[in-house]
Formats: C-alpha cells, sequence, structure tokens
C-alpha cells in the first residue's frame, strides 16, 4: 500500500513561494548550483555564517494556523466602550469593508510612484486631502500621517521651522490635548532642545515666550472652547497655532482654518476604519497656502498628462529627505494610505449630509446623555460639547467603573474624582439609557423621549459652523451601494497592484499577502478593541505579541523587540532614540555624532536628525560596499563623539558586504553602537541574523519581508529589535510599565495588522522562511544573470552574486541612444509591469526586488519584457526608430491615443501589444504620462472641478 501523508504541516509554503520545484532547479542550474544551500552558502559571507538563532520547527497549515489564531483572538473581550480619547467605534460600511478594506486590489498596492498605474487610489487620497482641507478649513492637506499624537509632533516642528520667533524653543501644549499626545510631544521635543510646556491655556497670560501652540478641539476632557482670541494672540507674539481637531465634530463646528489656525492635525480614524486596539489609522496634517512646501508627509497633486488631460500624481517628492537629508525634519515614509482612503471613502458614501447627520445624531445622543446624568445627580463638567463628557464622581467614581465593568462596559480614566465618556456612531437610546443606570442608584431613569424632545445643541452659537462641507460633486453622487461598488471598482481597475501583476521595487520586498493572513485582521476581536481598554480585556493581544516578539527575536537574533513603531521610519527613530538613552544612561552624553554612509536611505540622515545626532557621510567604494577606511577614519575622528552607525544590510546596493563584522568592530571599538537598518532583511531570515553579527539595534519592515500589505502607502509597522542592553531604553507608553519615550499614540501602534506577521511565521515555520530568503535570493540571482547582457548589473559581491536585489545600470544607455531610465520605466507599463525602483540608491538605475513569491513564469515575463525593450533601444541605437518618436519616449500609450490618427513612425501594435500574450490580457493604463514639472509649477492638492475634466 502507498503511504497516505495524513498530515498538514508544511503545506502553506509552496503556496507562498512562487517557482516551483522543477524551476528552482532550472533556475539553480542557470546560475551554476546544484542546491539553494550551495547558493546561500556562496552568497553570504564566510564571517556572518551560521549566525542565525531560526528554530526550523514545521509551518501550521492555513486552518491550523486560523483556528489557533481565532483562539487567541477569542482571549480578547469586547467591552462596549465610551473611553474615546481620540478613538472611537465606528461602523465601517459594509461595501467599503469588502470592496477596499478586504480587496487586494486596494490592499496590494504601493505607494503611487509611478503615476501611471496609480490613478485611481491617487484619486481617493485626493478626496481625501479635499475631505480634509474642507473640514479643516485650510486649503493644503497631506495624502495622510501616522497618528494623531506623531502628527502633533510633525506640526511643532513644522511651527519651529516657520515660526518667525527664531530665538524661541518653547512649545506651548494645551492641557486639554489627549495624553497620549502630550507623551509623544514629549519624547519629539527632548533631543530638539524643544521645551514643551504643557499649560492651561485659559490661564496663559504670556505667550511671548512661545514659537508655537497646539489646542485640542473639542478639548480632551469634552469642552469646546472658542480659540479665536487667543490664536490672535500667539500670532502677535509670532508664533504658529496647531490645532488638534476631531473630523466629526468639524462637521458642526467652525473650522481651524477659519478661526486663524496655522495647522490642523487629527485622525480620522472615526471615518470608518476599525479602532483596532490603537491603529493603524489615518492621521491628517492640514495647513496655510503659503506652508504648502514645507509638509511633512505626501501630497498628491493635479497635473496634465502628454495629451494635456488632468492626471495626478505625488507632488514635490524630492522634499525633505530626498534633497534635504540630515537637515529634513520628518522622516515620515510609509504613511497610511488604505485608512486614510478608507475614511475618504466614509466621506463618499456618507457624503456631507450624512456625516453632519451622523454628528448631529452624536451630539443630540451626547445632550441628552448629560441631562439624564445631571437629572440623576451625577456632576457633569461641560456646557458646551460635542461628544464627551467628563463626570466629577468624586469618592464614587471607582465604584463607578466597577459597575461599569460588570455590566462589560468602559468607562474612561481620568482620576480617581472624574471619569469621562465618550459617544459615538455606535451609541443607542439602549446605551445612553444602560449608562444612565451606572448612575442612577436606584433612582428612576430618566425619559428619553422627552429628554430627546427638549435638548438643545450646546455649540456655541460663535463656533456653529457657517460655511459648507463637502460640496464637490464626488461626495454627492456616490450615496447608494450600487454607485459605491462602481466607484471603488473603477477606481481600482485604474490601478496595477500585486493582484494583476509582480511589483518587482527594490528596497520594498512586494510579496504575496496571502489571504489566510489577512482574514483575521478585519476579525471584531481583534479590530473593534480600544487601545486604552483594561489590560485584562486584551489577554488575546498580549498573548500575540508576546509570541510575535519571540518569534521576531529568533529571525533577528536580537534580545528584544518593541513592536511599538508603526513604520520603518518610526522604528528608525525608537532605535536611536534607544542608542541616545544608552549613552546618556552611562554619562556619555557628548556621543552625538551618527555615521551613515552616502548609499543610505533618506530616511536615516532625517531621523538621526529628529534623534539630535550630527551626521557624517562616510564613502561607498566603486563596488558599492562600505570605503571601510574611510569609515574607520572617520570613526577614529569623532571617537569621542560616535554615537552610531546607521547601515543598511545587505546595502542598499543590493550586495552582501563581507566587511560587515569589521565594520561593526570599528564602530564598536570607538564607543558607537550599530543600527542595522532591517529593510533588507527579506535576504537574512534563517540565513544569518543582524543581532548575532554585530548589530545592537535595528528596526524591520513587517510590511515588507512579513507580509503586511503596503495598502498603496502605508500601513506599516516597523518594529526594533535590540540586544540586552539596550533593552530598558525602548519605548515606553502611558499604558505601559515603562510610561516615558512613547514614539505612537498606541502602545502597540499598528496592532490590529500584527496577525498577518503572526500567521506568516506560523504556517511557514523555521524552515519555510528560511526558503523564502533563499529563493529570494534565488529569484533576484536569476533575474540579474538573464539580464546582464542586456543590461549591466551595477554592483555583484566578489562571487559575482546579488542579494535579493539587483540595480541594472541604464546610464550608458542615456548617453548612447537618449532614452532614459523614467522611459523604461514607463515602457514596462505597456508591457504590464510595474516598474522597479527608479534612481535609488543610484541616479539612472533600476533597482529590481522580484521577492520569493513570483514564480519563473513570471520572472521570465518580465526579463522577456526587459530584454525587448532593449532591442527597442538598440532600434533607437541605430537609427530604426525615430530617437524622439519611438515607443519608449511616448510610454506609456493609452487606449484612447489609438483611435483617431495615428502618426507615429512605429505602429499601433508596437505600441500597445510588443507581445502578443499580452492581447489576452491587457492593462491599459488611463492617462499617458504624467508632467511632474508642470504639476510642481502649478500645485492644486484638491479635486478639480469637474469642468476641468472635459
Ligand atoms: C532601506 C530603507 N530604510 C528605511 C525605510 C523606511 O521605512 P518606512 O517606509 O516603513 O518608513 C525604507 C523604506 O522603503 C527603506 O527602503
Amino acid at each position: 500500500m502507498t503511504q497516505v501523508n495524513l498530515g498538514t504541516a508544511n503545506e502553506f509554503i509552496a503556496r507562498h513561494i512562487g517557482p516551483r520545484a522543477g524551476d528552482e532547479q532550472a533556475m539553480l542550474n542557470s546560475l551554476g548550483f546544484d542546491s539553494l544551500e550551495a547558493l546561500s552558502a556562496s552568497v553570504i559571507p564566510e564571517s556572518i555564517k551560521g549566525t542565525s538563532v531560526l528554530g526550523m520547527d514545521d509551518g501550521l497549515s492555513e486552518a491550523d494556523a486560523l483556528a489557533m489564531i481565532k483562539s487567541i483572538a477569542g482571549k480578547n473581550q469586547l467591552f462596549k466602550t465610551y473611553i474615546g480619547q481620540g478613538y472611537y467605534n465606528c461602523h465601517t460600511p459594509s461595501p467599503i469593508l469588502r470592496n477596499l478594506l478586504e480587496n487586494p486590489a486596494w490592499y496590494t498596492a504601493y505607494t503611487p510612484y509611478q503615476p501611471e498605474i496609480s490613478q485611481g487610489r491617487l484619486e481617493a487620497l485626493l478626496n481625501f486631502q479635499t475631505m480634509i482641507s474642507d473640514l479643516t478649513g485650510l486649503p493644503i492637506a497631506n495624502a495622510s500621517l501616522l497618528d494623531e499624537a506623531t502628527a502633533a509632533a510633525e506640526a511643532m516642528t513644522f511651527c519651529k521651522r516657520l515660526s518667525k520667533n527664531k530665538g524661541s524653543h518653547q512649545f506651548f501644549a494645551s492641557i486639554h490635548s489627549h495624553p497620549q499626545t502630550l507623551d509623544v510631544l514629549r519624547t519629539r521635543a527632548e533631543p530638539l532642545g524643544i521645551d514643551v510646556v504643557v499649560g492651561d491655556e485659559r490661564e496663559l497670560t504670556d505667550v511671548t515666550p512661545f514659537f508655537g501652540a497646539l489646542l485640542q478641539y473639542p478639548a480632551s476632557n469634552g469642552d469646546v472652547f472658542d480659540y479665536r482670541e487667543l490664536t490672535e494672540r500667539f500670532h502677535a507674539a509670532n508664533a504658529l497655532v496647531a490645532v488638534a481637531a476631531d473630523l466629526l465634530a468639524l462637521t458642526l463646528l467652525t473650522a481651524p482654518g477659519e478661526f486663524g489656525a496655522d495647522v490642523a492635525i487629527g485622525s480620522a480614524q472615526r471615518f470608518g476604519v476599525p479602532l483596532g486596539f490603537g491603529g493603524p489609522h489615518a492621521a491628517y496634517f492640514s495647513t496655510k497656502d503659503a506652508f504648502k512646501r514645507d509638509m511633512p508627509g505626501r501630497l498628491v497633486g493635479v497635473s496634465v498628462d502628454r495629451f494635456g488631460k488632468p492626471a495626478l500624481r505625488l507632488a514635490m517628492q524630492t522634499r525633505e529627505q530626498h534633497i534635504r537629508r540630515e537637515k529634513a525634519t520628518s522622516n515620515i515614509c510609509t504613511a497610511q494610505v488604505l485608512l486614510a482612503n478608507i475614511a475618504s471613502m466614509y466621506a463618499v458614501y456618507h457624503g456631507p449630509k450624512g456625516l453632519t447627520q451622523i454628528a448631529n445624531r452624536v451630539h443630540h445622543l451626547t445632550a441628552i446623555l448629560a441631562k439624564g446624568l445631571t437629572a440623576l445627580g451625577a456632576k457633569v463638567e461641560q456646557a458646551s460639547f460635542f461628544d464627551t463628557l467628563t463626570v466629577a464622581a468624586g469618592a464614587n467614581t471607582a465604584a463607578l467603573h466597577d459597575k461599569a465593568h460588570a455590566a462589560q462596559i468602559n468607562l474612561r480614566v481620568i482620576d480617581a474624582q472624574r471619569l469621562g465618556l465618550s459617544v459615538d456612531e455606535t451609541t443607542t437610546q439602549a446605551d445612553i439609557e444602560t449608562l444612565w443606570g451606572l448612575f442612577a442608584d436606584g433612582k428612576t431613569l430618566p425619559d428619553f423621549a422627552a429628554l430627546a424632545a427638549s435638548v438643545q445643541s450646546t455649540i456655541p452659537a460663535s463656533l456653529v459652523r457657517q460655511s459648507p462641507i463637502l460640496s464637490h460633486p464626488v461626495f454627492n453622487r456616490y450615496h447608494s451601494e450600487t454607485e459605491l461598488m462602481r466607484y471603488l471598482r473603477k477606481l481600482a481597475d485604474k490601478d496595477l497592484a500585486l493582484d494583476r501583476t509582480m511589483i518587482p521595487l527594490g528596497s520594498c520586498t512586494m510579496k504575496l499577502n496571502a489571504a489566510s493572513e489577512m482574514i483575521p485582521v478585519t476579525w471584531a476581536e481583534f479590530g473593534a478593541l480600544h487601545p486604552f481598554a483594561p489590560a485584562a480585556q486584551s489577554a488575546g493581544y498580549q498573548q500575540l505579541t508576546d509570541e510575535l516578539e519571540a518569534m521576531l527575536c529568533a529571525a533577528t537574533g536580537y534580545d528584544a523587540i518593541s513592536l511599538q513603531p508603526n513604520a520603518g521610519s518610526q522604528g528608525e527613530y525608537a532605535g536611536l532614540l534607544a542608542i541616545r538613552a544608552y549613552h546618556q544612561s552611562r554619562g556619555d552624553e557628548r556621543r552625538d555624532i551618527c555615521l551613515i554612509p552616502s548609499s543610505a536611505h533618506g530616511t536615516n540622515p532625517a531621523t538621526a536628525n529628529m534623534a539630535g545626532m550630527r551626521v557624517v557621510v562616510t564613502a561607498c567604494d566603486a563596488r558599492g560596499n562600505v570605503d571601510i577606511e574611510d569609515l574607520r577614519a572617520k570613526a577614529i575622528e569623532h571617537r569621542e563623539h560616535l554615537a552610531a552607525l546607521m547601515i543598511t544590510y545587505p546595502s542598499t546596493h543590493g550586495v552582501f558586504e563581507e566587511g560587515i563584522r569589521e565594520i561593526c568592530g570599528i564602530i564598536h571599538d570607538n564607543g558607537g553602537q550599530v543600527y542595522i537598518d532591517g529593510a533588507n532583511m527579506n535576504a537574512m531570515v534563517g540565513l544569518c541574523a543582524p543581532g548575532k553579527f554585530g548589530g545592537d539595534v535595528s528596526h524591520l519592515n513587517l510590511h515588507k519581508t512579513f507580509c503586511i500589505p503596503h495598502g498603496g502607502g502605508g500601513p506599516g509597522v516597523g518594529p526594533i529589535g535590540v540586544k540586552s542592553h539596550l533593552t530598558p531604553f525602548l519605548p515606553g507608553h502611558g499604558q505601559m510599565e515603562r510610561k516615558e519615550g512613547a514614539v505612537c499614540a498606541a502602545p502597540f501602534g499598528s496592532a490590529s495588522i500584527l496577525p498577518i506577521t503572526w500567521m506568516y511565521i506560523r504556517m511557514m515555520g523555521g524552515a519555510g522562511l528560511k526558503r523564502a530568503s533563499q529563493l529570494a535570493i534565488l529569484n533576484a540571482n536569476y533575474i540579474s544573470r538573464r539580464l546582464e547582457e542586456h543590461y549591466p548589473v551595477l554592483y555583484t559581491g566578489s562571487n559575482g552574486l546579488v542579494a535579493h536585489e539587483c540595480i541594472l545600470d541604464l546610464r550608458p544607455l542615456k548617453d548612447s541612444s537618449g532614452i532614459s531610465v523614467d522611459d523604461v520605466a514607463k515602457r514596462l507599463i505597456d508591457f504590464g509591469f510595474h516598474a522597479p525602483t527608479m534612481s535609488f540608491p543610484v541616479a539612472g538605475t533600476l533597482m529590481i526586488e522580484p521577492t520569493e513569491s513570483e514564480s519563473k513564469e513570471e520572472l521570465d515575463r518580465f526579463c522577456d519584457a526587459m530584454i525587448r525593450i532593449r532591442e527597442e533601444i538598440r532600434a533607437v541605437e541605430n537609427g530604426t526608430l525615430d530617437k524622439d518618436d519611438n515607443p519608449l519616449k511616448n510610454a506609456p500609450h493609452t487606449a484612447a491615443e489609438l483611435v483617431g490618427e495615428w502618426t507615429h513612425p512605429y505602429s499601433r501594435e508596437q505600441a500597445v501589444y510588443p507581445v502578443a500574450s499580452l492581447i489576452e490580457g491587457k492593462y491599459w493604463p488611463p492617462v499617458g504620462r504624467v508632467d511632474n514639472v508642470f504639476g510642481d509649477r502649478n500645485l492644486v492638492c484638491a479635486c478639480p472641478s469637474i469642468e476641468s475634466y472635459a
């Protein structure tokens, strides 16, 4: 009898990995290796071989992993929550849940750097910007920041940069701000020498010491204050005013821009995004036109395409980290695009009337609640409020919390004498009556209907919103589910995401985001938990995060992990703060030099600047490696002040540098700490471990190596791993044991997407993870070998091999044919591909990272396209194709240009069907090549009028 395999272990591995067994051998043969082990043995430098500490356990089947995580999720308890404090229950409209949040066409897309294949999500983001701009009354809004607290910190440094009170280092922060915002402000201010002065703005007599101020609107405790006069006083003293505002409240309240605020920031969470134990949610940032060029984050702008038609794109991309590098004041890169798009569609779906209706309902329910509480003898502190009340319960406070918990209700803990209540979109009459019941103490409950008939809005007349909101047609035409569903489909169809094609973006690791990994994300047990719910209710999250931390320690060789940072940039920041605090703890305050190789990602120098460090750039040699002698010389020169080295490994040049151990040794010998940027961890898991070959701290991009989808530009998770001596300096949080040093608003940052990584690791097991790294290396080397005779591969190791990505040098082609890296990237769109990373880390190059998830068939399709493009370039070189009017210069070609007169010296077929296989499944870009210069010169960052599309 044949032996039947009754087990299901490891069955997911082959589903995650692209190449099939026979293909794998053929690919290895093409590289001259007989096994994957032999290939990795050749790629991984001798000095770091064997450093991996990952156990080789089996992977769970998808069904088993889902069952296991379901039981973990079940340990979270879902109490009815009135905590508020910046996080509110809301309904994610079902068509948005299903057609956007759970739709790979939206969640597997990349940041829209290639505008021609991103018009759909760019439009959704432009709607977001328009919505923010409308509600806040400030004309320029960006396409999301990470959370409200970090947005407040961005606002603080923005004010510092732009305020005319140049000598001032003091920033006023209202005592009425959310506590988590104040915590992050303090963290971010200290390294920059900014003094955050927290106080009650009503008692502020002298505003002259400040360069800026943060006010909360409505206040965290619920009060609605009129900040007009105060804003004028700050302005008279040359200070700028930032207002943290609640978007739903703004449908009823005078917009911050209308009372003079310079900046508005806040969270878009309650516009349809689940609480998710704190994240991910989109924060927003809007400002006055005069300050637009100093905005942190990404900005969608309207430009024109080759045919003069409106086309969207990311505007002013070369600001901040790219150009300013170590002078950049913001390091934000990955943001919260998917969540911004959910919020934007929430506004599209509900429209101005629907949103105002929700806000009015919330406000009136709160007013009814307040009246009833007062009738029951409770002392409500607010006369004017939107949705939040503070009750001075005195000695009764603790007993009320106990009573609430017994009824599975959470109230906000303020202090021993007071508690808070926030009403939201999900609150009902029955909920209000239940709340009254907590306070009734045997008294008869008030009559809801009678109170409902008599309550009035409590918003002061001077603050009642007069200006209209969301008048653009986009917010007024998709209110039926059929219309919204089709709008979302129309936008998704304009874009290329991983559900259509490989996205070979170097340094971005666009691998499979498996459905089984994604499924738990939208379970209520993970989605509906408030981040500040009592710890006993989040036992499931506790188990999940404990297990994940252990898994990530095993994958990296570090001793401890913090899951708090909600993007790679924030991980970098938390890591450098840990290094800084470590030096300080040893009395080494003067250590403030951060060495950074010239090839570093722009976030590295920007982060060093934000952490109060001085950047010294070190050189790279002709092979793309760190110039060790230059590094040594600089480490020695600055030995008294050396704080850290930030180095990416394998390098941003796509190579495992052989000298990495020596490099780490040089830094340690001179008193510094080694920060290994783990963006390229996908080449290392199971093969070598940064925590074991010299790193003191690394961030990981879970949205690269560990399968969290990019969401069109976020969310992400950027946990840091540290060696034990840095453990005491990991980020803290008001809700954690270590209170100080928060880098994010929520203790676990983007907690609700951590199940994705948990699922990936459990389904792959140690052996599967190692195999993923090996296949990522195999796929990259296969591409590099197939393409090297057509395009020079810029850097390889001494063995002629690359790591998990390769850089093609297109500079010589520019000289020989006039064809640029841009032309090739755009021509790839005609072949149905997303372009590789352009001009990073070397201008005029393409960096290709295929990941392990792409099959040989897809790799070959890509290589065939690249080879075909090379032939077209050759035709330009030898004059067969015109040097200006050719398929490369005119790429990408749209369907619209095929009709009517065709004037090009090459055929329509060559333009749009350069290979026959495209006839079966062609991607048609909705716009021609987008004009970047026009867009930056004529900056329009909100929805243009419909007429302009004519
Ligand atoms: C090498 C490197 N470091 C840091 C980052 C920043 O990570 P994030 O975009 O998650 O902030 C990136 C992002 O692409 C990167 O490639």
